[in-house]
Order: structure tokens, then sequence, then C-alpha cells
């Protein structure tokens, strides 16, 4: 059996690399978007199960089918299919729109529509907590209300979201949208580029090329945050404990922060590293903190024994070092 993963970017490179190391059999499959294709023939190195690199876009049908042909057909078929390609970020000048709406809309359908004809084995997404909107507060578990989306990238994920709830409820596929929190931490894919890195690897950088850290109106809200490996963790769990079927979205988050707690995280490190970081507040700071509702995130993969155990404190310091070391800020 093999594991085919579409998309090996930060995070679908860590799984590769955790399912290998694990001993299973994986195929890889990405365009080279927002990618170094070398980066991604490194994967294979070391002791492991074997991985298959495959160069294909998920907005081309004879590719995708290509994929799961690939990995395996009848009893040598594939165990799950994980879809983390996307055109993942939200920054304007990321990609067009119109590419983005061909792999995050177009994309999730025919990746549903291959499982369906290749042995229908469950399909772990990667989805986002962003589908709840843009400033989570209160207790959330997975049946709270999508909220209102502010750009493409994460508009797409309630489409995608909703499309497998499609094939899992008139066509019987597995589907399992894990909405992941802000992903940090060190894999074996590491982005420079600040518009496909998230808050604590740009702090980072930022701190590094002696750039002030931008903080914005909403500075001292609720972030949802998760370590890169409870999040390869989750996908794993996820994957493991569809055998019900059906539609299953899972949460996956492990710490809640605010841009300042990580701001303050990354002055640390600087200070630590003889360097300085300063905080640029976008808007005048309130003589006393504003009344925030604290978040609180439920997740029904703690209930098949999910335990997160990265904490922003511990890791921003190995994220510094990482950009720090010659080359690192790229
Ligand atoms: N990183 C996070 O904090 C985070 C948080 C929530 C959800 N997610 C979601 O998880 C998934 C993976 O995120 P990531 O951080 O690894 O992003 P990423 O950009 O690093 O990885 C996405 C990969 O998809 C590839 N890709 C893009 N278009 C493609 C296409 N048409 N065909 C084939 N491959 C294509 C890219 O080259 C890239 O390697 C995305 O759907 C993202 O929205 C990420």
């Amino acid at each position: 059996m093999a594991t085919l993963i579409f998309g090996l970017g930060y995070i679908g490179a860590a799984l590769a690399s955790e399912l290998r190391r694990s001993g299973r059999s994986v195929v890889g499959v990405d365009n080279g978007f927002a990618t170094d294709w070398p980066a991604l023939e490194r994967l294979g190195d070391g002791p492991g199960g074997r991985f298959r690199l495959l160069r294909g876009d998920v907005r081309q049908a004879p590719d995708v089918t290509a994929a799961f042909l690939a990995a395996g057909t009848g009893e040598e078929g594939v165990d799950a299919v994980y879809l983390l390609a996307a055109q993942a970020s939200a920054h304007a000048t990321a990609a067009p729109a119109e590419y983005t709406e061909e792999t995050n809309l177009r994309g999730p359908r025919l990746v549903f529509e291959a499982a369906l004809r290749h042995g229908s084995p469950p399909v772990v997404y990667g989805s986002s907590f962003h589908v709840y909107g843009p400033q989570p507060g209160g207790e959330m578990d997975e049946n709270h209300p999508y909220g209102p989306l502010r750009d493409l990238a994460h508009l797409s994920k309630v489409y995608a979201e909703k499309l497998g709830e499609m094939y899992a409820t008139t066509r019987g596929l597995t589907v399992v949208p894990v909405r992941l929190g802000i992903v940090y931490g060190l894999g074996p894919v590491i982005k420079r580029d600040l518009r496909f890195v998230t808050v604590p690897h740009a702090f980072c950088l930022r701190a590094l090329a002696g750039e002030p850290l931008p903080i914005q109106s909403g500075g001292l809200a609720p972030l949802p945050f998760i370590h890169l490996p409870d999040a390869v963790g989750a996908l794993r769990l996820a994957a493991e404990s569809s055998s019900a079927g059906g539609y299953l979205p899972a949460n996956a988050v492990s710490e809640v922060a605010t841009a300042v707690d990580v701001a303050r995280l990354v002055q640390q490190a600087a200070w630590a590293a003889g360097r300085d970081a300063v905080l640029r507040f976008h808007t005048p700071q309130p003589a006393a903190p504003p009344a925030v509702t604290p978040l609180v995130v439920r997740s029904r993969l703690e209930g098949v024994g999910w335990r997160p155990e990265g904490r922003l404190a511990t890791e921003v310091p190995s994220i510094w070092t990482h950009y720090a070391l010659p080359g690192g800020a790229g």
C-alpha cells in the first residue's frame, strides 16, 4: 500500500518525511509552484519507506489520474490521500486569482473524483481554522459555523469542505477536512518568501533583516497556532481514525496566542542572540487592554488520542536560529 500526497510544500513535505520514517511507501505530487524542486528530491534520502516524486498539477485530470496509478491499484492500492496542494497564500501578489481558483476549487474536485475511481481511500484535506472567520473567540468545536472570509485562498477552503461533504453524502467517499491553525516550526521545506510563511517565521525574517515587526489592529486578538509535527500528527490521526466513513471535519489547534505574544518571543530570541527587534504598532495602543473573548479550541481528534506538544515559547528560538544561520534568511 502507498500513501498519496498532493502538495509537497511546507506541511506536505513534513508529512511525507514522517510517513517514510515510519516505513510507509509514499507517492508525492507537486507542480513546483511554491516549493523548490531540489528540496523535494531530497525527501527520498535516508532510511525509510519508498518515496516516489511526481511532477503533476492538481488542475489537470490526467496528472491526478497518473498519481493514483503510480501509487498502485487494487490490493496494492492507496491507503490514504492527503490533499495539501493549494495556492495557500492570502497575499495579493502570491498568484493570479484564476490560479487560486483553478488549483483550490477544481483541484479538490478532480482529486475526489479520482479517489472514487481508485478504490475510495479516505481523503484528508488540508483545511484551515480560518473557515471560522478572522476573529475566532469563545469555545469552538467542529460544529461552530463558518465565519466571514476575506481572501480567495481561505474562501476556497469552505468550498472544498462543502464539496467533500457532497462527495461523502452522495457518493460514499470518506472526506476528512483538518482545520489547521497557523502552522509554525522547522521541517524539510522551510520557506523564506514573506508571502508564503506564517507569522512566527515572518517576524524572525523581518527582525533578522533589521525591519520592525508590524502589529496590526488585531494584535491583541487570540490566534490559533499549531507546531508542524503536531499538524502532521493530526493529519495522520485524521486518516487513521476515519473508518466510520462520511464527512469528518476536525480542528487542529494546539495553542492560542496573540501577534504581540509572538513578536515578544521573537524579540527575546533576538536579544538572546545580541540583536534587537522592534515592535511597530500600526494603530495607537489603548490605555487599557481591549476586552477580548478568550479562544478555547476543542478537537474531536483529542478523543482518539491526539496530544499536541509543541509550544511557541520553545520553538520560536529554533526558528530564529535556523534563519540566522548563514544563508538562512535567504
Ligand atoms: N501553513 C499553514 O499555516 C496552514 C494553515 C492552515 C491550512 N493550511 C493549508 O494546508 C495546505 C498546505 O499548506 P502549506 O503551508 O504546506 O502550503 P505550501 O504552499 O507550502 O504547499 C502547497 C504546495 O502545493 C503546491 N501546489 C500549488 N499549486 C499546485 C497545483 N496546481 N498542482 C500541484 N501542486 C500545487 C505548491 O508548489 C506547494 O508545494 C494548504 O491547503 C494550506 O492552505 C496551511
